[in-house]
């Protein structure tokens, strides 16, 4: 399964941009400005409903125009399907086989799309949120079921961060517990069994690409010793005071630690992104090799930032995986990944076969 063709409208810098994409590597060359990482980003948004770079919807708009288009056809068996992303001022909108959905998680699962960019090192330095993230994209994709009770769980969260910041009497906070504890525990419990799986190819790449011995460890988000039920009647008169639920799973983070210290402003930014590259590769060599759901691996100017070195580690990395591969390049002779099955030059916004 891969992604065969793209057409965006109005994203970014891209007017009107169609192309086809090779099942294994495309290769796309182009200036600075030209809208390479543009061209990344409507693919990710296609696959994910939201951008790697901004959370601002309108920022993804051409300037203006009032609303993108990311429309893609992905071939699965013997058919191929269709995937629409709309976004406006009323919001993102998905369609699926022609379809309106009512979720963007239902598109998640035709196209896994994985980026890594001059940006990944966010993924260490930045709060939690990031992380969380990080680790329910790849739940859900060995996790299927993951995405109900992870719904579930974020409603009865909203209802009752709700009730406590309109101070309702405890016993209509309550009313939302037992779902809260339910779909929390659920979801806690299928993060930490995908936390040990990324861990036995994490570790892998980590040593490979930065030399070093990583740890990953999932903390809950409440004390290790308690119940979620126990923790959260614990907290009630914290939750009351803040008007907000202090204990869960949405308060539950990543601890990386490399060579068994922290690594929480200890390493450089070059190792960052390497740290930040391994645990991208261990979430993309987690799909099965057999499997007929290949993930999509952007690369955005993988030649930019790191040494020639740690991108040849890299590149042998990613080589090793049956992705899909779309690599971005300033230069159009970038030839690491061998030859490409369509190359194109980007110039302007507008995509040409190069
Ligand atoms: N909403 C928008 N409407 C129109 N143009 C935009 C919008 N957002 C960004 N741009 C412009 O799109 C252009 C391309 O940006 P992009 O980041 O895709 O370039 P790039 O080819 O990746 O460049 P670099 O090699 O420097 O990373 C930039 O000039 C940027 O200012
Ligand atoms: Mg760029």
């Amino acid at each position: 399964m891969s992604l065969r063709r793209v057409q965006v409208t109005d994203f970014r810098c891209l007017h009107s941009a169609a192309f086809e994409l090779d099942p294994r590597f495309t290769l796309i060359s182009g200036a600075n400005a030209s809208g390479k990482t543009s061209l990344l980003e409507a693919i990710y948004v296609l696959g994910r409903g939201r951008s790697f770079r901004t959370r601002r919807l309108e920022h993804l708009i051409r300037r203006g125009s009032d609303r993108f288009v990311v429309f893609g056809e992905v071939d699965s068996f013997e058919r191929r399907v269709s995937l629409g992303v709309e976004g406006s001022a009323a919001g993102v909108r998905a369609k699926l086989g022609g379809d309106k959905v009512k979720s963007l998680a239902e598109l998640a699962p035709w196209l896994p799309v994985q980026i890594i960019d001059p940006e990944i090192h966010r993924l260490i330095e930045e709060g939690p949120s990031r992380r969380r993230r990080f680790l329910d994209w790849g739940v859900f994709h060995v996790e299927p079921r993951f995405v109900e009770d992870w719904q579930r769980f974020q409603q009865a969260l909203k209802q009752r961060n709700a009730a406590l910041k309109a101070r309702l009497p405890r016993a209509v906070t309550a009313a939302w517990d037992a779902d809260f504890v339910r779909y929390g525990e659920c979801m806690s419990a299928a993060r930490a069994r995908y936390v040990e799986l990324l861990m036995a190819h994490a570790v892998t790449s980590a040593r490979n690409l930065l030399g070093m011995e990583l740890s990953v460890g999932y903390r809950s988000g409440w004390p290790r010793d308690s119940s979620l039920a126990e923790a959260l009647q614990h907290s009630w008169s914290s939750d009351q005071e803040s008007g907000a639920t202090q204990v869960g799973p949405h308060r539950a983070e990543l601890s990386i630690r490399l060579n068994g210290l922290g690594v929480k402003d200890r390493i450089s930014r070059g190792q960052q992104k390497l740290l930040a590259a391994a645990l991208l590769m261990a979430q993309v060599k987690l799909f099965p090799a057999d499997s007929v759901i290949k993930p999509t691996l952007l690369l955005d100017d993988p030649a930019a930032e790191l040494d020639n070195e740690r991108l040849t580690t890299l590149i042998s990395e990613v080589s090793a995986q049956t992705t899909q591969l779309v690599v971005t390049t300033l230069h159009p002779e970038f030839s690491e990944f061998g030859a490409p099955g369509l190359q194109y030059r980007i110039v302007g916004g507008d995509i040409r076969t190069a």
